[in-house]
C-alpha cells in the first residue's frame, strides 16, 4: 500500500472526479474512498476514464472503501461490498475495511441514525460476525486485504481471538493533537498498518462534527515554526511526519497545487529534533469524536466507543 492515499471524504460531487484524474496524473496511487461520502460513482468513472486514458493500470492502483456502519453482520458483508465494487466500476477492491465498530439497523442504508431505535447494540450484531463477512468477501476475492476503521487497541484484541485472518489495516483519526502513540506501537507489534484519517486535522469538517473547543491544527506555532525554517507548508510537515513515523495517511485536497504539494511532501524527510518537537504536541486531541453514534437512546458511549 502507498504510504500517501488521496482521501475523499468532503470531496464534493462534481469535484471529486477531475480531482482523482488530477491526482493519478501527478502520480497519486493510492485513494481511500467510502460510499458513506457519497461519491463513489463519481470516483468510479474518472478512474475508469484514467485507466482508459492509459494514464494507470489496474494492478497499478491501491483502492480502498469500507462497509457502512448499516451493513454489519456476516450475510450482509458481500451483498455490500458488491454493490461498491459496482459503484467504483471495479472488479476487486485492494482493502475493504469496517467503517465503525457500531452497527445500525439496516433501514438506515447508507444514512445517519436520528434516534435509539436506529441502532443495533453491539450483542445483536457482534463485530466478530461482521468480520466473518469480511473474511468471506476476501476468500470470494472481492477484496485482496480486508481490516478495520476506528478501532481501538482494546477491540482489535478482542476481534483477534474470534478472526481467521487478522486485519492488515486500522484507519483511525490521527495527526499531531492525536498521535495513538500506543494504538501506533500495538498496531506495530501485531503486523497491522496504521493508516492516519484527518492528518492536517480535517479544516473543512462539516459544522456536525465541530466542537467549540477544537484547536486550529494547522495554525500550531511549532508546525509554523519548522514549516517556515525547512521551506515547507504546514501541511507537508504534517505529511512528512506521519510518513517518517511509519503511518500511512490520507490527507484529503480536491486543489491541483495542493495535491502535488501533499505527494511531495511524503518524500521530505524532518530531522530527529524536529520529529521530536511534533511528538510533543499530543493533546488527545479527537476532532472526530462519532457523536453521532453516541446520542441519546443509542446502545454506544464515548467511553465504549473509545474503549
Ligand atoms: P482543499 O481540499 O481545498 O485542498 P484532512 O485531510 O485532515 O481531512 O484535511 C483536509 C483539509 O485540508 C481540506 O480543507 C483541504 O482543503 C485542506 N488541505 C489539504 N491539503 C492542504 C495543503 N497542502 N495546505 C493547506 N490546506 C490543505
Amino acid at each position: 500500500m502507498p504510504a500517501l492515499g488521496l482521501g475523499t471524504w468532503k470531496s464534493a460531487p462534481g469535484e471529486v472526479g477531475a480531482a482523482v484524474r488530477e491526482a493519478v496524473r501527478a502520480g497519486y496511487r493510492h485513494f481511500d474512498c467510502a460510499p458513506l461520502y457519497g461519491n463513489e460513482v463519481e470516483i468510479g468513472a474518472a478512474l475508469a476514464d484514467a485507466i482508459a486514458a492509459g494514464e494507470v493500470k489496474r494492478d497499478e492502483l491501491w483502492i480502498t472503501s469500507k462497509l457502512w456502519n448499516s451493513f454489519h453482520g456476516r450475510d450482509n458483508v458481500v451483498p455490500a461490498i458488491r454493490r461498491t465494487l459496482a459503484d467504483l466500476r471495479l472488479d476487486y477492491l485492494d482493502l475493504y475495511l469496517i467503517h465503525w465498530p457500531v452497527a445500525f439497523q439496516e433501514r438506515i442504508g447508507i444514512g445517519y441514525p436520528k434516534s435509539g431505535a436506529d441502532f443495533r447494540a453491539p450483542d445483536e450484531a457482534p463485530l466478530a460476525d461482521t468480520w466473518a463477512g469480511m473474511e468471506e468477501s476476501l476468500s470470494l476475492g472481492l477484496c485482496r486485504n480486508i481490516g478495520v476503521s476506528n478501532f481501538t487497541a482494546t477491540k482489535l484484541v478482542r476481534l483477534a481471538r474470534t478472526a481467521k485472518i487478522l486485519p492488515a489495516v486500522n484507519q483511525v483519526e490521527s495527526h499531531p493533537y492525536l498521535p495513538q502513540t500506543g494504538l501506533l506501537r500495538h498496531c506495530a507489534d501485531n503486523g497491522i498498518v496504521l493508516t492516519a484519517y484527518a492528518p492536517l486535522g480535517s479544516g473543512d469538517r462539516p459544522a456536525r462534527v465541530r466542537a467549540a473547543d477544537d484547536p486550529v491544527l494547522m495554525d500550531d506555532p511549532v508546525i509554523v515554526e519548522i514549516s517556515a525554517r525547512r521551506g515547507l507548508t504546514p501541511a507537508q510537515v504534517m505529511i512528512a511526519w506521519a510518513v517518517q513515523r511509519g503511518t500511512s495517511l490520507i490527507p484529503k485536497s480536491t486543489n491541483p497545487a495542493r495535491l502535488a504539494q501533499n505527494l511531495a511532501a511524503a518524500s521530505v524527510t524532518l530531522t530527529a529534533a524536529d520529529m521530536t518537537a511534533i511528538a510533543g504536541l499530543d493533546r488527545g486531541h479527537r476532532f472526530i469524536k462519532g457523536a453521532l453514534w453516541t446520542i441519546d437512546g443509542s446502545p454506544y458511549t464515548q467511553a465504549t466507543l473509545w474503549d
